[in-house]
């Protein structure tokens, strides 16, 4: 995590590192034989005094935090973890103290060493950071696993939160943030579909009216499920519905999470959807089909734990609090069972010549020169393109212009039309291009 640089944290938590650091460094001499210098605990006698003092008054910082009813010894502990991250001249420190680790974090075993702890200390360190101990349900320390010489970190939310530092991004363990924003009038669907997806935004915008005042059942999600052929806009659409509410898209890549270990993929699909819960964040899974079309069709092993993985999957993405869009290119291989589980279904169609003609007008540059013989609705009926074909012809076509210091015209078109066709066509003719074919120039026939 980054730290701004000008973070001026309130005084009494400059206390506060100030004495890790301290005690760092006499453990730091007393491993390399040398006693702590006089100066040294005596300024630690006084810093002590005066943290008590602050630590139980109505200003202190930690006030911020869910420390009420936490034993002193945790206080104690979480200015030690936090203090790797606040002055990271001591996580340089830890990793010293923890020689051949390159961990700057503190383990338990260091912790206990730095605060001199003793035995039922120790015991209560250990309650603390247990799974279900209140440094860890709280959400104050994370913690991998309950051995002794592995790393306590600052979780960043709360970090974040007694520092005044802006909220870390919380991206979920294996999606991707998308950053791509778009509008509602860039997206050109049948206007029912269009409706549609606004439909989808009341399940989030009216989930207290329906389900708190009105009694309605509590579902998870919304869950959405945008089917049809590449290039149809389904990627694009969740961008605008996350433009539109103002969060965050994050897009899971399934490939990623589903792992050749048995079990794995469950683990991994836990830690996203724990991370994401409840937060403000639009997630996405691309191209589903995988998960979803083998259902019931167990050949061998490999089958049955996909399966396994598809019912997780489901149930996971059910239970979920927030808005889930999972894509498909292959509606008809998707089990009708599962689409009842979903809020919303929508079908992108490929667009009619009309919709082509908008989205040629939309991808063409805006501030292009173009040709006195640009036909748009001629070229819109010519080629059944998809709207990412177009953008990508389109865009394709403008660099043509620039290379020949022309405007675009019709060739330009025809040429990037057909480079675009090529793509996932080994052979390709010209009656491919319909009409356009007369503008393709000789050179290339
Ligand atoms: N219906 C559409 N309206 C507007 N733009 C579209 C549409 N369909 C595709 N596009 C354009 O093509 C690009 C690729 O489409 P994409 O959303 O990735 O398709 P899909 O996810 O269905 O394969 C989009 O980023 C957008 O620029
Ligand atoms: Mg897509």
């Amino acid at each position: 995590m980054s730290v701004p640089l000008n973070a001026i944290a309130p005084p009494t938590l400059e206390l506060e590192w100030e004495r890790v650091e301290l005690l760092a460094q006499c453990l730091l001499s007393s491993q390399r034989g040398a006693e702590p210098a006089g100066e040294q605990i005596e300024r630690l006698q006084q810093l002590q005094a005066r943290l008590e003092r602050l630590r139980n008054s109505e200003q202190s910082p930690w006030r911020r935090l869910p420390v009420e009813d936490l034993p002193p010894l945790a206080l104690d502990l979480l200015a030690a973890v936090y203090a790797a991250e606040t002055r990271p001249r001591v996580g340089w420190i830890y990793q010293e103290l923890q020689s051949g680790s390159a961990q700057t974090f503190a383990t338990p075993a260091l912790l206990s060493l730095l605060l001199a702890f003793d035995d039922s200390e120790l015991a209560s360190l250990r309650g603390l950071i247990a799974a279900d101990g209140a440094l860890v349900a709280r959400k104050l320390v994370a913690v991998e696993s309950n051995s002794a010489f592995s790393p306590l970190r600052p979780e960043p939310a709360m970090l974040a939160r007694l520092m005044d530092w802006p909220l870390p991004e919380q991206t979920p363990p294996g999606a991707v943030r998308v950053r791509q924003r778009a509008d509602w009038d860039e997206l050109v669907l049948p206007t029912d579909r269009a409706r549609m997806l606004r439909e989808f935004l009341l399940w989030l915008r009216h989930r207290e009216r329906v389900v708190d005042e009105w009694g309605g059942r509590p579902v998870g999600g919304p869950v959405a499920l945008f089917s049809g052929p590449s290039g149809t806009g389904k990627t694009f659409a969740a961008i605008v519905l996350a433009t539109e509410l103002g969060w965050p898209l994050f897009r899971v890549d399934l490939a990623r999470l589903v792992s050749k270990y048995i079990g794995e993929t469950e683990k991994n699909l836990g830690r996203l959807f724990d991370a994401a819960h409840g937060q403000p964040m639009v997630l996405q899974f691309d191209e589903v089909d995988a998960l979803m079309s083998k259902r019931g069709e167990i050949k061998e092993a490999r089958d049955r734990y996909a399966n396994m993985e598809v019912s997780y999957l489901l149930a996971r993405i059910e239970e979920h609090q927030g808005p889930c869009i999972l894509t498909t290119n292959l509606r008809s291989q998707i089990d009708k069972a599962f689409s009842r589980r979903f809020q919303m279904v929508v079908e992108f169609p490929r667009p009619d010549a009309q919709a082509r003609a908008e989205l040629w007008r939309r991808m063409l540059p805006q501030r292009a020169p173009l040709a006195d013989d640009l036909d748009i609705p001629f070229l819109a009926r010519a080629v059944n393109l998809t709207g990412g074909n177009i953008r990508n012809a389109g865009l394709h076509a403008a660099y043509l212009a620039a290379g020949d210091r022309r405007a675009i015209d019709m060739s330009h078109i025809a040429i990037a039309v057909w480079r675009e066709l090529a793509k996932d066509r080994v052979q390709l003719n010209p009656s491919d291009l319909g009409p356009l074919a007369a503008h393709l120039p000789e050179a290339l026939l």
